[in-house]
């Protein structure tokens, strides 16, 4: 099965920039035969990245960074579900930065899954420890139950997972692969069996392929999936 790659541009890059990158990472994505490349842009770039990729759908999709857990109304700001469904394929949800600086708890994540889900948008639900400790297994377990609380069965087995310690995003070192591969296994064990589970923190080209080998569907990559020379090596090429 392909592996899920999975660009997370944050906040980093203008308008220009994702002009620049979008073509490139067409080009790649044609000629990539293992890969399923998404991109998730601010989402105000949705649109114009659309545009850049839309006759290479097939190894190349766009996701969105979050959504409101509001379907529609008074809620100033927020990014609605309808207002990246036309672009988007996947959303990613609960990343650790929405968590910890918006204080997203876990039933608010299950919520915007679910709206994601209803909406035909693959919700990438991200878990991970904030420290890494003897009680990061159960944690992490109880995390992910919790992120999944509101979907049913049939739900569940359509996410994506990202396993990200949050101690190893933005950082100087990923997780070790041994203790990566132990939480793939406690995220496993809750998971149906058709889920893939990414891997994210300082995923860089030196260390992706062990991610890969070690287990994991996929990688959510961040600063890394802005610097096209990394991104080549990370996809093979
Ligand atoms: P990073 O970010 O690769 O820059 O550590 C990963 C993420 O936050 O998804």
């Amino acid at each position: 099965m392909a592996s899920l790659i999975v660009l997370n541009w944050k906040l980093y890059p203008s308008l220009s920039d994702v002009l620049v990158l979008a073509p490139q990472i067409k080009n790649m994505a044609a000629l990539t035969r293992n890969a399923e490349i998404v991109i998730c842009p601010p989402a105000a770039f949705l649109h114009p990245l659309f545009e850049e990729i839309r006759h290479q759908t097939e190894s190349l999709k766009l996701g969105a960074q979050d959504i409101s857990a509001f379907p529609e109304g008074a809620m100033t700001g927020d990014v609605g579900v309808g207002t990246v469904k036309p672009w988007a394929k996947y959303v990613i949800v609960g990343h650790s930065e929405r968590r910890r600086h918006y204080q997203e708890s876990d039933q608010l994540v299950s919520e915007k899954a679910k709206l994601a889900l209803l909406n035909r948008i693959t919700p990438i639900i991200c878990v991970g420890e904030a420290q890494k400790a003897a009680a990061a297994r159960s944690f992490v377990k109880d995390e992910l139950e919790k992120s999944l609380v509101l979907l049913s069965p049939k739900e569940r087995q359509e996410v994506v997972i990202a396993y990200e310690p949050s101690w190893a995003i933005g950082s100087t070192e990923a997780a070790p692969i041994e203790y990566a591969q132990e939480m793939l296994k406690v995220l496993k064990e809750v998971l149906p069996a058709s889920v893939r589970v990414l891997y994210g923190g300082t995923v860089t080209e030196e260390n992706s392929q062990q991610f890969l080998m070690a287990g994991f569907d996929g990688l959510l990559i961040g600063r890394a999936s802005l610097k096209i020379n990394s991104l080549k090596k990370i996809l093979g090429f």
